[in-house]
């Protein structure tokens, strides 16, 4: 039986959030003393596009894609301002986390938020008209202020996608993490097991992982198909890399 005091959920305190100064309103929200739930762990990330399209993956293909991205890794709200484009990541645990969590950030569409949940966080979001070349609607983006993980499974593929097993202490952590014992180096948009020129160790002998992302490691060595991409294991060990900063 599983264990409701490890249930956790990821949040999003996204770029319009960071923008309007509501991360201690959404922070207060989501608070102990609200929600029982207690935070397992928080980073300041510089999303890159790697990440927001990996967090996304499912929306691939639809209309408001490609703004969703755009809004995720800062680029609509600090077009002239590289520096300012972050946002913070937090995990929160405890019994019922998602659901907990969702109530308070309300529905998705901010103006159903401030119908149906007046008061809700997304209450506060705006929706914004997405237009094509010829200046016509085709879609609206949703800047709803967070995200907040639908569902225990997306939950653990969310706070894998964003978070190191070291990221979170070794008693909070719900899911598997190992020592690796190989090195794992990465390189346009491929996986090397020796070092070659240029590029990037993702995992060294010794180093704590999710245990899955080992498993899909080996796999795509191999050749073989993984459960997970291996953007999505790279995304995170780019975070807030250096090397990784985009325009
Ligand atoms: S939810 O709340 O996660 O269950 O919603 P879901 O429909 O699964 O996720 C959709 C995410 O895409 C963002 N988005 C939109 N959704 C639907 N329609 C439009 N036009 C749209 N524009 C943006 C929406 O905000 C969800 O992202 P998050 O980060 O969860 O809010």
């Amino acid at each position: 039986m599983r264990n409701k005091e490890l249930d956790q959920t990821l949040v999003l305190i996204k770029p319009d959030a960071m923008k309007n100064s509501l991360t201690g309103y959404v922070l207060s929200q989501l608070s102990e003393f609200h929600t029982g739930l207690v935070f397992a762990a928080t980073k300041v990330v510089h999303v890159t596009r790697m990440l927001a399209e990996e967090h996304y993956a499912e929306h691939r293909g639809k209309a408001f894609y490609p703004s969703l991205i755009e809004y995720l890794t800062g680029h609509l709200h600090y077009p002239d301002e590289p520096h300012k484009r972050r946002i913070l990541a937090v995990v929160y645990q405890g019994p019922d986390a998602i659901e907990k969590v969702r109530a308070i950030a309300g529905p998705t569409n901010p103006h159903n938020a401030r119908e149906q949940r007046p008061g809700c966080i997304r209450a506060l979001g705006t929706i914004m008209p997405l237009k094509n070349a010829e200046d016509e609607d085709i879609d609206e983006r949703m800047d709803n202020l967070i995200h907040a993980s639908a569902s225990l499974e997306e939950a653990e593929r969310e706070i894998k996608l964003w978070f190191k097993p070291d990221d979170i202490p070794p008693f909070m952590r719900a899911f598997a993490a190992i020592h690796c014992e190989d090195h794992f180096y990465y390189k346009d948009d491929r996986l090397f097991n020796t070092y070659e020129p240029g590029s990037l160790c993702l995992l060294a002998p010794g180093d704590v992982v999710w245990e899955s992302d080992l498993q899909a490691l080996q796999l795509i060595s191999q050749g073989s198909p993984a459960l997970c991409s291996l953007q999505s294991i790279v995304a995170k060990h780019l975070v807030n890399r250096k090397i990784s900063v985009e325009s």
